[in-house]
């Protein structure tokens, strides 16, 4: 007898379609958090038949997000934009940016529909005037730079933070991702950093990327996987700071921190945009 299918949970708030599997709430099951459902726990569990180190992969990411964006706070930059910030974990931009300074401007942005309720949450106890959470998509760049939640807090003629981490996986070939950043980058001032983690192919066992791909391809979002050139090709007009585009547990490690078994499947870098272009 098959077991019985789990029950999806009540709480899925109005307008969440919880039988889908979605990007965001998988991410949040990867890292052990509770903000997911049944139809994300079913997807992730398929992809672990062939992955089983997805939890620490996500936590190598997690990890390389926390240590640039405190590279990048000691290095003076005070205005951060988070897009595809996934849903509220420990260890936020904001928290660790604001460690530095308090006076440091965060804004996350997301696509997907649970992530605003929880984000709004998160920054209820005294973020106000200093960290905002816009709801967004990563490939509309001139509407959220424009979004007068983005203006209030980020003052694009100053170097910003652009933190684009495991999301440029879900814009397709067909999407141009290239160009997308490109317009980013076009609206950044010089000294602006653009942080990239995404996840690679090279390497890898071809059956476990074709699960992953076909997991994700029944999810709200599918995902490309992309060679470290495709991946390099991000950084196009900007310098990138050492060590370059590497592995992401090999990007800046902690003293001692161990390098983990899954550090191949995601690479990490971040560039700095010159005054002259
Ligand atoms: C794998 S999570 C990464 C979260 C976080 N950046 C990190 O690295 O820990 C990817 C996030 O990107 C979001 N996302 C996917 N496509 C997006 C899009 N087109 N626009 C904005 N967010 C998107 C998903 O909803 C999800 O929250």
């Amino acid at each position: 007898m098959s077991p019985a299918p789990e029950p999806e949970r009540p709480e899925a708030p109005a307008g969440i379609d919880a039988s889908v599997a979605s990007p965001a709430r998988m991410y949040d099951y990867y890292l052990g958090g509770t903000q997911n459902f049944a139809s994300d726990r079913r997807a992730a569990q398929e992809i672990y038949t062939l992955i089983p180190d997805l939890p620490e992969i996500a936590r190598d990411n997690r990890a390389f997000l926390r240590r640039a964006v405190r590279t990048l706070a000691a290095a003076g930059i005070r205005q951060f934009v988070d897009i595809g910030s996934g849903l509220p974990t420990q260890g936020s931009v904001h928290e660790i940016a604001q460690e530095a300074d308090p006076a440091s401007r965060v804004v996350y942005v997301d696509n997907d529909p649970l992530v605003p309720a929880h984000a709004r949450a998160l920054l209820a106890g005294g973020t106000e005037g200093t960290t905002a959470y816009v709801a967004g998509d990563l490939r509309e760049p001139d509407a959220i730079f424009d979004h007068p939640d983005v203006r209030a807090l980020i003052d694009l003629d100053r170097p910003v933070s652009l933190l684009l981490v495991a999301v440029l996986h879900f814009i397709t070939d067909e999407e141009d991702p290239w160009a997308l950043v490109g317009r980013y980058r076009s609206r950044l001032a010089p000294g602006s950093h653009l942080a990239i983690a995404h996840a690679t192919r090279d390497g890898r066992p071809p059956e476990a990327v074709r699960k992953m791909t076909d997991v994700y391809r029944r999810a709200s979002a599918p995902f490309t996987f992309r060679t470290r050139e495709q991946i390099l090709a991000f950084f196009h007009g900007s310098r990138l700071l050492d060590p370059g585009l590497v592995h992401s547990p090999r990007w800046r490690p902690e003293p001692g921190g161990p390098l983990s078994p899954s550090a191949a499947w995601n690479y990490a870098g971040v560039g700095v945009i010159p005054a002259e272009r």
